[in-house]
């Protein structure tokens, strides 16, 4: 991982001072980088994935929801994390790349505990009947979106509940006053987070930057 914010030789220590991914997760990284070469990169590292999955057992949680799908690597990792009989909604707009996640999916034998609705997240999100809570989510998808999957997915918690939000670092750009692109759009929505009383929140230096929010 050259050129990270924690410089170049502490990531690969930390890659490698975790549960390693299985087979298949490693098939997954290798054929998502040979088709998708250049988004291969949106794809979360393996200790993140690791990292997820044991969040997702520590949550207890029976109902989670993913905001950006892509190839299905994170979707793997946490519905491999759910309780028993637990669920996962997994939402994106590409048909092309959930399409591979859909066969991963099969092969990891968590066709009964992951549902694709393809579409925008907010309205798939919108559209989720307040009944049943949430106990964890996951935001990864288009920046500029965050601040209305978080509200969406904040309302749909459980007390207790866990939403993680990738990429909040963004390569370190995020303290550089005159980067542009996502970074201020990423540094107003970590402001908004920090100051929302209805959560508590710890922004971490892991992989690209994962803040946990838990809702009180
Ligand atoms: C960074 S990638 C997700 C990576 C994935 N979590 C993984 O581990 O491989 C972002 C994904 O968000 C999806 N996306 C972008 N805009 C979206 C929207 N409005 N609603 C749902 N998904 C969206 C993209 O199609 C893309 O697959």
């Amino acid at each position: 991982m050259k050129g990270s914010y924690l410089g170049e030789a502490l990531p690969p220590y930390l890659s490698a001072h975790a549960t390693q991914p299985d087979q298949i997760l490693r098939d997954l990284a290798i054929e998502t980088s040979a088709l998708h070469t250049k988004y291969a990169g949106m794809q979360i590292s393996p200790e993140q994935g690791t990292f997820m999955t044991m969040l997702t057992q520590l949550t207890g949680a029976k109902l989670a929801v993913e905001v950006g799908t892509f190839t299905g690597y994170s979707s793997i990792c946490i519905a491999r994390g759910l309780a028993p009989g637990g669920r996962l909604i997994a939402c994106d707009v590409s048909e092309e790349w959930t399409a591979m996640a859909r066969k991963y999916w099969e092969r990891a034998g968590l066709t009964d505990r992951i549902e694709l609705r393809l579409g925008n997240a907010v309205e798939t999100l919108e559209a989720m009947s307040g009944d049943e809570e949430i106990d964890f989510a996951f935001i990864d998808a288009d920046k500029g979106g965050y601040p209305a999957y978080y509200e969406a997915l904040l309302q749909r918690m459980r007390p207790g509940g866990l939403i993680v939000c990738d990429n909040t670092i963004q390569g370190g750009y995020i303290t550089d006053p005159d980067a542009e692109g996502n970074v201020p759009v990423m540094r107003a929505f970590n402001d908004q987070v920090t100051a929302d009383p209805r959560v508590d929140s710890v922004l971490l230096s892991v992989a690209d930057g994962l803040t946990l929010v838990r809702k009180r």
